[in-house]
C-alpha cells in the first residue's frame, strides 16, 4: 500500500528513546523502502544544536542500534532527511517558524507528531499546535504512560480527541507489536488443538511473567514516581493478558480486536488486594547496587521494583481460573512468557503450553507418554518450538517500533491501544494502588527470582510459578 508523504516531528528528540529506538527504526524502514517518496524527520529540542551537530550525535547510535546493515553511504542518505529544529515546545515563540519550516519541506505532507515527552506536556503541545494552525492533516503518536492516573488520562484524551479526532491518535504500547504477542492470535485461533481447550474446563491457571535483568539504570527519577506496577501492568501486561484471554474477534481488524479486549478487561478483577498483591524491591548483589543506592533514588525509598498479582476474570470462559502476573527488575533471567497450566489427569504431571515472547521466541508444550516396554509407566516429555531459531532470516523481521511507526503511517490502528482499554486498565491499576498502601514491601537480592512471598501467593492455591528450575524438576 502506498503511503502519503509525511513530515514526522519528534518532540523529545534528544532523549534516549529517540536515539535508541525511533531514529534507528526509521532508518530500517528507509533501508527496507517502506517510507514514502517524500518524507522528513524533524527533531524538536531545546538544546543548542544544529542539524549538523545533531546528525553527528546520532551517527554512533544508528551504527549500534540499526537492524539493517548501515554503511557510510546509506547513513548519509538517511541523515539527509533528518533535521534539528531548536525550540522550547512549551512556549509559543517557535511554532510560527516551525510552520514556515514545514511549508518549505512539503506543503502537502501529512503531519505525524511523535510525543516522546512526559504526558504532562501532551496537552500543552497539542494546544499550541492547534493555535498555530498545525493540526490540520495531522496525527499523533503518544508514548506510554497515558497520563499518570485515570483522571489525567481522561483529560489528556479529551483534549487530544477534541483537537485531532480519535482516529488520529495512536497510543503506543510496544509490547503489542512484539512478534510473539502478535503470534498469540494464530496460536490460539489457528489451531483446533489449542482453541478448543482454551478455557476453564481444561486450564488450571494462567501465568504471565515479564522479568528483566536490568535495574532502573538512568531512570531513577521516573521510576521513583512510577514503580513496577504503573510502569508495566496497566499497559504491557494487560495487553498480553487480554490477548490471551479474549474471545475470538469476528475479524482481525482494530475495531473487532479492541472490542474483544475491552470486553475481557471489563470482567477482569482482583479479589483481595491485601492478599493478592506482593511488592518487592531489589537489594544489592556482587557488583550490583541496591535500588535504594541507584542515582536519583531516595535512600529510604519504598517504591517497588517487583510486583506479583493474582487476578480473576468473571466470565464463562475463565471463571475460577487464577491468573498470576509478575514483573520485576534485576531478576535472575530476562524472560517474558505466558504459561497455561492444565488440570492434571489422574496421577499425571500437568500439561503445559508456554508462549515464549522474549528473549527466546517460541512455543513449548509438555505432555505425558507411556515409556516404551510392557509396563504402563509414563513419562513427561515436551516439544519446544523455537521460532527465533527456525527462521533463518530472523534479522529481517521488523522490530516492534518499526512495525508501529509503519502502521501509524499506514493509518492502521490494530497495533495501538484504544482509549477504552487505557481507561479500564487504569481503573484496575488504581484499585490496586489505592488498596495496597499498607501492603508490605519484601526485599529480594538482585539477580534472584524475586521475593519468596510471590511463590507463597501461588502455593496457597497449590500452584507454583513455572520457572526453568520447576520445568527441569518436573520433567526429570
Ligand atoms: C518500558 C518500561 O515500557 O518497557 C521499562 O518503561 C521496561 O521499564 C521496558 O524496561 C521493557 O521493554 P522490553 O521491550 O525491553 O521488554
Amino acid at each position: 500500500m502506498r503511503i502519503n508523504n509525511h513530515i514526522i516531528t519528534i518532540f523529545g528528540g534528544t532523549g534516549d528513546l529517540s536515539f535508541r529506538k525511533l531514529l534507528p527504526a526509521f532508518y530500517n524502514l528507509h533501508a527496507g523502502n517502506k517510507l514514502p517518496e517524500s518524507f522528513h524527520i524533524v527533531v524538536v529540542g531545546r538544546q543548542d544544536l544544529t542539524t549538523e551537530t545533531y546528525r553527528q550525535r546520532l551517527r554512533p547510535w544508528l551504527k549500534e542500534h540499526s537492524r539493517c546493515p548501515i554503511d557510510d553511504e546509506s547513513m548519509e542518505l538517511y541523515l539527509s532527511y533528518v533535521s534539528y529544529f531548536k525550540m522550547t515546545f512549551t512556549e509559543d515563540e517557535g511554532y510560527p517558524q516551525l510552520k514556515t519550516y514545514f511549508n518549505s519541506l512539503d506543503e502537502n505532507a501529512r503531519l505525524l507528531y511523535y510525543f516522546a515527552v512526559s504526558p504532562s506536556f501532551f496537552e500543552t503541545i497539542t494546544y499550541k499546535l492547534k493555535n498555530h494552525g498545525l493540526t490540520h492533516n495531522a496525527k499523533v503518536i503518544i508514548e506510554k504512560p497515558f497520563g499518570n492516573d485515570l483522571v489525567s488520562a481522561i483529560k489528556i484524551n479529551q483534549t487530544l480527541t477534541d483537537i485531532l479526532g480519535d482516529d488520529n491518535i495512536y497510543r503506543i504500547d510496544h509490547y503489542i507489536a512484539k512478534e510473539m504477542v502478535q503470534n498469540i492470535y494464530t496460536i490460539r485461533f489457528g489451531n483446533a488443538l489449542f482453541k478448543e481447550i482454551w478455557g476453564r474446563k481444561a486450564i488450571k491457571s494462567i501465568q504471565i511473567s515479564a522479568n528483566e535483568t536490568v535495574g532502573v539504570e538512568s531512570r531513577g527519577t521516573f521510576y521513583e514516581a512510577t514503580g513496577a506496577l504503573k510502569d508495566m501492568f496497566p499497559n504491557h501486561l494487560l495487553q498480553i493478558l487480554s490477548i490471551v484471554t479474549m474471545e475470538e474477534p469476528k475479524s482481525f481488524d482494530a475495531h473487532h480486536i479492541h472490542h474483544q479486549q475491552e470486553k475481557v478487561l471489563e470482567h477482569l478483577d482482583i479479589k483481595n488486594v491485601q492478599e493478592d498483591v506482593i511488592y518487592g524491591q531489589y537489594t544489592q548483589a556482587i557488583n550490583s547496587k541496591s535500588y535504594r543506592d541507584e542515582a536519583n533514588v531516595s535512600p529510604d525509598s519504598n517504591v517497588e521494583t517487583f510486583v506479583a498479582l493474582k487476578l480473576a476474570i468473571d466470565n464463562d470462559r475463565w471463571r475460577d481460573v487464577p491468573i498470576y502476573v509478575r514483573t520485576g527488575k534485576r531478576m535472575h533471567k530476562r524472560s517474558t512468557e505466558v504459561v497455561l497450566e492444565f488440570k492434571e489427569e489422574l496421577n499425571q504431571t500437568s500439561n503445559l503450553i508456554i508462549i515464549k515472547i522474549q528473549p527466546d521466541e517460541g512455543v513449548y508444550v509438555r505432555f505425558n507418554i507411556k515409556k516404551p516396554g510392557q509396563k504402563n509407566d509414563t513419562e513427561t516429555v515436551f516439544m519446544d518450538f523455537c521460532q527465533s531459531c527456525n527462521y533463518e532470516n530472523r534479522l529481517n523481521t521488523p522490530e516492534a517500533y518499526e512495525r508501529l511507526l509503519h502502521a501509524a503511517m499506514l493509518e492502521d490502528h490494530t497495533l495501538f491501544a484504544s482509549f477504552k482499554q487505557v481507561e479500564l486498565s487504569w481503573k484496575l491499576a488504581e484499585k490496586i494502588i489505592n488498596g495496597t498502601h499498607d501492603n508490605p514491601l519484601y526485599f529480594y537480592e538482585a539477580f534472584t527470582s524475586g521475593p519468596k512471598e510471590s511463590y507463597d501467593l501461588l502455593r496457597n492455591d497449590n500452584n507454583d510459578w513455572i520457572d526453568e528450575e520447576v520445568l527441569g524438576e518436573l520433567s526429570s
